[in-house]
């Protein structure tokens, strides 16, 4: 049987995409800690930065990421930052394996900045902002995942099946 499926890691690598894949490849269902924040709050994430602040969405995303510890059956995208609180790394790793979505940093960047989305990136200059968080969080992704794909040359495809792939390799206890 396939456990839960959780994918962490910067904006713009593409968890969500990725996540949406891995659930059609397998029957699971996606879920997404920022949609489900939204659905909770009726606001936009932008919104609810600029109305409450990041320690309150802090707040906002932990509880839906603790609300799903007895899910089954799920693919989980999460918000880029849901690491930054340790006992959320004990969250994660309670609903399913753990992979950490990685990519080139300008990839990464070219990505973030189709749209405004990111209320952390509304600064004087976004790339030095995007630059320092990424440089200040690398290790903690790494702490937090079980086990790292970088997508940098992959499609979104091929990301999900990367995953998946790791996933049944641990289930199966291949090595
Ligand atoms: C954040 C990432 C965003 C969203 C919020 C904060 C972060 O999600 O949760 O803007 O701190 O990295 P994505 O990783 O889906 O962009």
């Amino acid at each position: 049987m396939l456990p839960n499926i959780v994918l962490i890691g910067f904006m713009g690598s593409g968890k969500s995409s990725v996540g949406r894949r891995i659930a059609a490849l397998t029957g699971h269902r996606f879920l997404d800690t920022d949609e489900l924040v939204m659905a909770r709050t009726g606001k936009s994430i932008v919104q609810t930065f600029s109305d409450e602040g990041e320690a309150h969405f802090r707040d906002l995303e932990s509880a839906e990421l603790r609300a799903l510890e007895s899910a089954r059956d799920v693919v989980l995208a999460t918000g880029g930052g849901i690491i930054l609180r340790p006992e959320n790394h004990f969250a994660l790793r309670r609903i399913g394996p753990v992979a950490w979505l990685d990519a080139d940093p300008d990839l990464l960047f070219e990505r973030v900045s189709r749209n405004r989305k990111r209320p952390l990136l509304h600064t004087e200059n976004p790339r030095e902002t995007f630059d320092a968080l990424l440089a200040g969080r690398r290790e903690t992704y790494e702490a937090a995942a079980d086990f790292r794909v970088d997508s940098t040359a992959l499609s979104h495809d091929e990301a999900a099946l990367a995953v998946l792939e790791e996933v049944e390799r641990r289930v199966s206890g291949r090595d």
